[in-house]
């Protein structure tokens, strides 16, 4: 697809380009906030699986300035290097590895966190099964990790994708927290099963003891807690224990913000001249998969062969 192809047919990633975005997702985030006021006397932020980072554009525009922002804190994690954002702490590593939350620990002073985030996707790999087990074990890794920065009170919001076993999840959420909302932003294509857990007002149970644990499952990380397990009976028979719906919320202005799955001519909704030109990039891939190839590519080591 070309590059003017896609800005008619994603108004987001068009938009993205004209108001300094580094990516299309940082209109999910300020649908999420307008919805719930998420930045709220918010100084400390982490922001999992941050790359390119136009989550931390959002939170560094909407938190510093504002007042008590003088000791505020972004940090970002990504597998991948990030430009630098004002205001925003980059670190390049893993989330389910547990050094990385000792760096974030170590970067806060010991101080904890009033709002985590992740936007986590791992690798497609076209296995659906597996792509499904990755991308829970990611948002597990996310969860556990939330639960060793958050201070009581504090919110975490992370991106689901509704499948087979999402009211689980909402049931062990809102074991931990006051509240937990399962919300589509517009920007967030309804094609896609893509949603975000909104979990308000962290308070976790006495006794409970956070801690990362990226060898177990979430089913292990929950055991003994009796969140949705079914149990089997002497008789055989099988009593499945009630389950979770979490509200769900449509959120972004239905009238005001653009949807995502429709297609808007460019030279017509817009009257600027920028915007019949396509634009570049805000922030180009700092290290794309395809680097070697373009690398050989400029020095005549690329060879096509048919
Ligand atoms: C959809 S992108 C995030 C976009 C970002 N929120 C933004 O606004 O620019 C998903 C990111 O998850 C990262 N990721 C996947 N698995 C990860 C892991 N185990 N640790 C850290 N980052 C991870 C990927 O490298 C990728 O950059």
């Amino acid at each position: 697809m070309g590059k003017s192809s896609k800005d008619k047919r994603d108004i987001y990633y068009r938009k993205a380009k004209e108001q300094g975005w580094r990516a299309r997702s940082a209109f999910k985030l300020l649908q999420l906030n307008e919805e719930f006021d998420l930045f709220k006397g918010v100084t400390r932020v982490v922001d999992l699986c941050a790359a390119p980072g136009s989550w931390s554009q959002a939170l560094s525009k909407e938190i510093f300035g504002k007042p008590h922002s003088d000791d505020a804190r972004i940090v970002a994690v990504d597998l991948q290097p990030m430009s630098p954002i004002d205001h925003v702490t980059t670190l390049q590593a893993d989330i389910t590895h547990p050094k990385t939350l000792e760096k974030i620990l170590e970067i806060f002073g010991g101080e904890k966190a009033d709002f985590v985030c992740s936007d986590g996707a791992p690798d497609v790999t076209g296995l659906h099964d597996l792509d499904e087990y990755i991308q829970a074990q990611l948002i597990l890794s996310a969860l556990q990790l939330a639960t060793c920065v958050l201070k009581v009170g504090g919110t975490f919001v992370a991106k689901v994708f509704r499948g087979r076993d999402i009211d689980l999840l909402y049931g062990q959420l809102s074991y931990l927290f006051d509240k937990v909302i399962c919300a589509k932003p517009r920007a967030s294509r309804s094609s896609s099963l893509e949603s975000f857990i909104v979990c308000i007002g962290y308070r976790p149970r006495p006794g409970w003891k956070p801690e990362l644990r990226p060898d177990v499952s979430t089913e292990e990380f929950f055991q003994g807690m009796g969140i949705g397990r079914a149990k089997l009976n002497d008789d055989l028979s099988v009593d499945d224990e009630e389950r979770k719906i979490a509200p769900f919320i449509a959120c972004g202005d239905l009238n005001g913000s653009y949807d995502s799955d429709a297609t808007y001519p460019i030279d017509k909704k817009d009257a600027s001249s920028d915007s019949k030109k396509s634009l570049d990039p805000v922030q180009m891939p700092t290290a794309p998969p395809y680097k070697k190839a373009l690398e050989m590519k400029r020095k005549g080591e690329l060879r096509v062969t048919k």
